[in-house]
């Protein structure tokens, strides 16, 4: 099974979790892409669903298939979010944003009753940290951000390169309008303690750990689909 096999078996297995009526929250990302590719199916099949996007790159590939699309604004609260990930640790604690959605993924996970999250094998990890942590900021006082996470990484024991997220000749630009700082910081031994306090830095819009958010995730493998909970 190559990649993106898999990456449509964990797809397959989520949209069983998805029931008439139902407010789903859409993630970004390859293997999100993979899930709304099925649900599109389903949807042309009859299946009525509300789904809110987490990225424009998401919302545009919905309303190319024909998901129903509505706002956050107007679905303010979700009953599932399917969405993929970069890591994911045996607690059900995430990175994500390598897709640079991070921002509209926390904030569409946290209105929803429920997070399954969807991935491949090679996503599952002992210790988050080896995928670059994407950290996104605003553009205003950039250095003065930067210093500020690297301080308080240094603080926590973790080193590492914190690179601007480039684009073409400039840097990334979010959905939101912000930039995406990719912290190298090669293991996060204490998640939480790093989630709570890049949370304090006031250029820091919102970080890439995804902690307590998660139901559970359907991880697929050569060998099929399985469920980490
Ligand atoms: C986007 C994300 C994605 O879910 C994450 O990057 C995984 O993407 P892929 O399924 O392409 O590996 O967090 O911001």
């Amino acid at each position: 099974m190559d990649a993106r096999e898999m990456k449509i078996k964990a797809a397959e297995a989520a949209l069983q979790h998805v029931e008439n009526g139902m407010r789903l929250g859409i993630g970004t990302g390859s293997t999100a892409e993979e899930f709304v590719r099925l649900l599109a199916e389903k949807v042309a099949a009859g299946l009525k669903v509300e789904g809110v996007p987490t990225s424009e790159r998401t919302a545009r590939l919905c309303l190319e298939l024909g998901v129903p699309l509505k706002s956050l604004d107007e679905l303010p609260e979700l009953d599932l979010t399917i969405d993929g990930a970069d890591e994911v640790d045996a607690a059900l604690r995430l990175v994500k944003g390598g897709g640079g959605a991070l921002l509209r993924e926390k904030i569409v996970a946290s209105a929803s009753s429920r997070m399954i999250v969807i991935a491949d094998e090679t996503k599952v990890v002992e210790t988050l940290g080896k995928f670059p942590l994407p950290i996104e900021v605003n553009p205003f006082g950039l250095t003065t951000t930067r210093i500020a996470i690297e301080k308080l990484a240094s603080r926590l024991g973790l080193s590492g390169e914190i690179k601007l997220r480039k684009s073409g000749d400039g840097p990334f630009t979010t959905d939101g309008g912000h930039y995406i700082f990719d912290a190298f910081f090669g293991r996060i031994p204490d998640a939480e303690a790093l989630a709570i306090q890049l949370n304090s830095i006031p250029g820091v819009v919102e970080h890439g750990l995804f902690i307590n958010m998660a139901s559970f995730a359907i991880i697929a493998g050569p060998a099929g689909a399985r469920t980490l909970q």
